[in-house]
């Protein structure tokens, strides 16, 4: 019997019989087909030109080119077009009333230093003071110590240590910290600023000449691990930044934003947080 002939209406029908037709399945065939489903429908409803659609090849290249070990402008595309945020979403949910995760982001560095519960990541001492104590919790309150508080973040001008190699220290505003018998923490800070997500490259091009807003919110990030429950990866928000409804990574969540009270005059900010972890799914045994 002759193969359906491609046509418009039936082309991802035709191409997902291809993929499949010889009984292949699993993730990577099932991902495939509904990629081309996807890609299809915006063919048909868009129509670009054959010129128009060299450009997006072109385009695609160019986000190739543009990544390498220290710049991945394809995490940025999956980040501006909230593919990131959906893989965290689908991947974490957890119960209510606890920390949910949000994006990592790419300025995360592995080898930040462990540091006394009180230490100041300010490693330049440039920016208004800020004090951030907080407490780690189960979902049923009970606090968890020895947990370890890995925190980074943006300096007073919206910029990591990491991207500012010659005019910050290194390892500037990173540190690991350990809950006490209370499950408690805190250390010092600056108050960061927010950020524009680097709009040099080809995706923040392509996204700022249609007017898309770039910008983040001001956030610390923080990884919370403790034997036994799930790591939380996560941020925390300030609740003043006006930004907080355009983030361009779609990271915001009403449970990550936070409360920034003034200590009293010359002294800066506080900051006081609860995370609240969720027990660790127990392994299954293989069959
Ligand atoms: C960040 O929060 O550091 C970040 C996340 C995604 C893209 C750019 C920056
Ligand atoms: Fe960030």
């Amino acid at each position: 019997m002759a193969a359906t002939s491609f046509n418009e209406m039936n082309s991802a029908d035709v191409v997902a019989e291809r993929l499949t037709g010889r009984g292949a399945d699993g993730p990577l065939p099932r991902f495939l087909v509904a990629l081309v489903e996807g890609i299809h429908r915006a063919v048909r409803e868009t129509r670009p030109t054959p010129g128009e659609w060299r450009r997006a090849i072109h385009f695609l290249t160019e986000v190739g080119h543009a990544s390498d070990d220290k710049r991945q402008e394809w995490v940025l595309l999956s980040d501006l077009l909230g593919v990131t945020a959906l893989v965290e979403e689908i991947n974490s949910r957890r119960p209510k009333g606890a920390t949910p995760n949000t994006v990592r982001g790419p300025f995360y560095r592995a080898d930040a230093p462990a540091l006394p519960l009180g230490a100041s990541i300010s490693l330049d001492g440039i920016g208004e003071a800020l004090n951030v104590s907080g407490r780690i919790t189960d979902l049923d309150g009970k606090p968890v110590p020895g947990a370890t508080v890995e925190t980074w973040q943006a300096n007073a001008e919206g910029f990591y240590e990491n991207q500012q190699p010659d005019r910050q220290p290194e390892f500037n505003l990173r540190g690991i910290f350990r809950t006490d018998g209370d499950g408690a923490f805190h250390y010092r800070t600056i108050r960061p600023a927010g950020y524009a997500v680097p709009g040099d490259g080809p995706v923040g091009r392509m996204l700022g000449a249609i007017g898309c807003p770039l910008r983040r919110p001001a956030h610390l990030h923080f990884i919370i691990k403790a034997d036994g429950f799930e790591t939380i990866s996560t941020h925390l928000y300030d609740g003043d930044d006006p930004h907080l409804t355009e983030d361009a990574i779609f990271g915001v969540k009403p449970e990550l934003i936070g409360e920034f009270r003034r200590a009293g005059k010359q002294k800066g900010w506080l900051l006081d947080f609860t995370f609240v972890m969720v027990r660790a799914k127990k392994e299954r045994r293989a069959a």
